[in-house]
């Protein structure tokens, strides 16, 4: 049977990419989006071109802060399953920025639950990010690390996610995944991401921004291979540990139906090294502006996976130097440079 989902953030760059992939599979999907200004509006309209007249989507232009509209959605498409991708995205606008942050991932957030609880939905799974770790340095980061030192106002509204979803997991038995996403890149990727303006910054001739002196690891994580981590979870509703116990708290599981994952591809590159597969893929030398640490960075990013491979086999297939070079012939083509 064709089940309904609920996807918000759908004009997003992973939200129209999950849209795509549950479609093809015969899913009915209902997507939500504020098509926010937070970056080039054209973009998230493309993305959406992709899937917006398929038969079995319907596309809802509201903002997660509606509250009656958010209820509205939920009483008139009763989804089944809901992914919450919605969010004011991105660690340095949150220095500057940081009300949306509270307005979008925290009260947004607050009315996703709200309509899960009253709408007996079987699965909220809601994307929660590495930023998490903020100043752990223990790695690779598992989720049984305890994750209590934020750097950003970004990361403490992923972590408060984590903290919401759990409460409603244990007063409603709403089962809930929380998945940690690691830096995402690809094809539609976005715009305030290093991938994109390193690229867009080197065909125009101009100098790049290299932070840290280049010297930070991230685990960068193609976008096909997040999606398939997505879906393996989205269609387990999140589990019970019987074995959780009160005196000794793992941060990771918990005696209600509440789950957190690790997606990355377990293998962090130097930014230097991300460069260089940058360059090769455009065959154009970066000028490089070397320059220190950002406020609110954490200095390396590395998943543990573990989870996702006992329990569901993942594996990430694509290789930076693949993925790179996926981007830059997607962002030739769409911008015809
Ligand atoms: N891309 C990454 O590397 C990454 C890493 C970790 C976590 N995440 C998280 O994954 C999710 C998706 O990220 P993305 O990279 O696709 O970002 P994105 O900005 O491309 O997508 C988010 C979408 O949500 C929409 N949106 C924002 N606030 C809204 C609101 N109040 N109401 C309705 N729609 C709203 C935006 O218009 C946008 O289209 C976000 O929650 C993000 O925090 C992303």
């Amino acid at each position: 049977m064709n089940l309904t989902y609920l996807v918000t953030g759908a004009a997003g760059f992973i939200g129209s990419a999950l849209v795509l992939r549950l479609l093809e599979r015969g899913d009915n999907v209902i997507g939500i989006d504020n098509h926010n200004a937070y970056y080039d509006q054209a973009l998230k309209e493309a993305r959406l071109d992709r899937h917006a007249n398929h038969l079995n989507y319907t596309h809802l232009r509201i903002d997660l802060t509606n509250r009656s509209a958010i209820e509205d959605a939920f009483a008139r498409y009763k989804p089944r399953c809901v992914v919450n991708l919605a969010a004011q995205a991105g660690v340095r606008h949150s220095i500057d920025n940081p009300m949306v942050y509270i307005d979008s991932n925290i009260v947004g957030f607050a009315h996703i639950l709200e309509g899960c609880r009253h709408h007996q939905v079987e699965h909220l799974v809601y994307a929660s990010s590495s930023s998490v770790y903020g100043a752990n340095t223990a790695t690779p980061f598992s989720i049984n690390q305890n994750v209590d030192h934020p750097l950003s106002l970004y990361a403490a509204s992923k972590k408060t996610n984590e903290l919401m979803a759990h409460t409603y997991s244990h007063l409603y038995g709403l089962p809930t995944t929380g998945l940690r996403f690691f830096t995402v890149y690809g094809p539609w990727g976005r715009p305030d991401m290093a991938l994109f303006r390193f690229t867009k910054a080197i065909l125009a001739g101009d100098p790049i921004q290299v932070f840290n002196y280049g010297k930070h690891r991230r685990d960068f994580t193609y976008i096909d291979d997040i999606i398939e981590g997505v879906l393996c979870t989205l269609d387990r509703p999140a589990p019970v540990n019987t074995k959780w116990d009160g005196n000794l708290p793992d941060p990771g599981t918990s005696l209600a139906p509440w789950r957190l994952y690790n997606i990355g591809n377990s293998q962090p590159i130097e930014l230097l090294d991300y460069i260089d597969a940058i360059e090769e893929a455009l065959s154009i030398k970066a000028i490089k502006e070397l320059l220190p640490m950002q406020l609110g960075d954490v200095p390396d990013t590395h998943a543990n996976v573990k989870d996702l491979i006992e329990q569901f086999d993942y594996k990430p297939t694509i290789t930076i130097q693949d993925g790179i070079q996926r981007f830059v012939d997607w962002y030739r083509s769409y911008y015809k440079v």
